[in-house]
């Protein structure tokens, strides 16, 4: 069976552009993002690629390490690298997991063989302080991710993990959110002093507890 939210992320040991990295003990107490590109020398990958690294700073401010992945080798990686800091003006600055052999993406479902029985699919993985797998989105092949979605969800993850709350649709950091459905409203008094707006007594909108 396939991995599902809340499994554990599988572990393992990789060879990477950051030399040899086992998954776990790499992860420490941080969040994680793993996600899987089809190929190296491929030009909406190439994109992806500088947009992440543009993206660090935005990553470690969660708290967050980030990997890469594809079925090329590392010195595959270390060449097409050059390509990218040269065309998308920003060096990659994660480590890339060279997976010829296909450990990794076989144990995270990452090649999808009615799409492609050689290429890793546009996964990505976002992996909790407690290695649970918290989001799993698949892109084809065609598709360049959006990774501001990705910092959107790992701000909601990470408030919902503090918070008895959920994000509604399009929310964005700082907008309102929702008390949970589990909240009764005796608790709600306690947990938000400063009140809530009822639109149904099942959509309870309050502001966002930690601005
Ligand atoms: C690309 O990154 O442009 C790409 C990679 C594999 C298949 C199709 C497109």
């Amino acid at each position: 069976m396939g991995l599902r939210l809340g499994d554990t992320a599988p572990d393992f040991t990789a060879d990477t552009t950051d030399g040899s990295i086992n998954f776990h003990s790499w992860l420490g107490d941080s969040w994680g993002v793993l996600f899987s590109h089809p190929k190296d020398f491929t030009p909406v990958c190439t994109t992806e690629l500088g947009r992440v690294a543009k993206l660090k700073a935005q990553f470690d401010k969660r708290n967050v390490k980030v990997i890469g992945l594809s079925v090329d080798p590392v010195t595959s990686h270390v060449q097409w690298e050059k390509d990218i800091e040269e065309t998308q003006g920003e060096a990659v600055n994660f480590p890339m997991i060279g997976d010829a052999d296909r450990k990794v993406s076989d144990l995270y479902d990452m090649i999808h063989p009615n799409a492609n029985d050689t290429m890793t699919v546009r996964s990505v993985f976002v992996i909790g302080p407690d290695k649970k797998v918290k989001l799993m989105i698949t892109y084809p092949a065609s598709t360049g991710r959006n990774f501001d979605e990705i910092l959107r969800v790992i701000d909601s993850l990470q408030l919902t993990a503090k918070f008895k709350v959920a994000t509604p649709v399009d929310w964005k950091d700082g907008d309102d959110v929702i008390i949970g459905g589990a909240v009764t409203d005796d608790e709600a008094k306690t947990l938000f002093p400063n009140g809530w707006k009822t639109v149904k007594p099942y959509l309870r909108v309050v502001p966002q507890p930690n601005k």
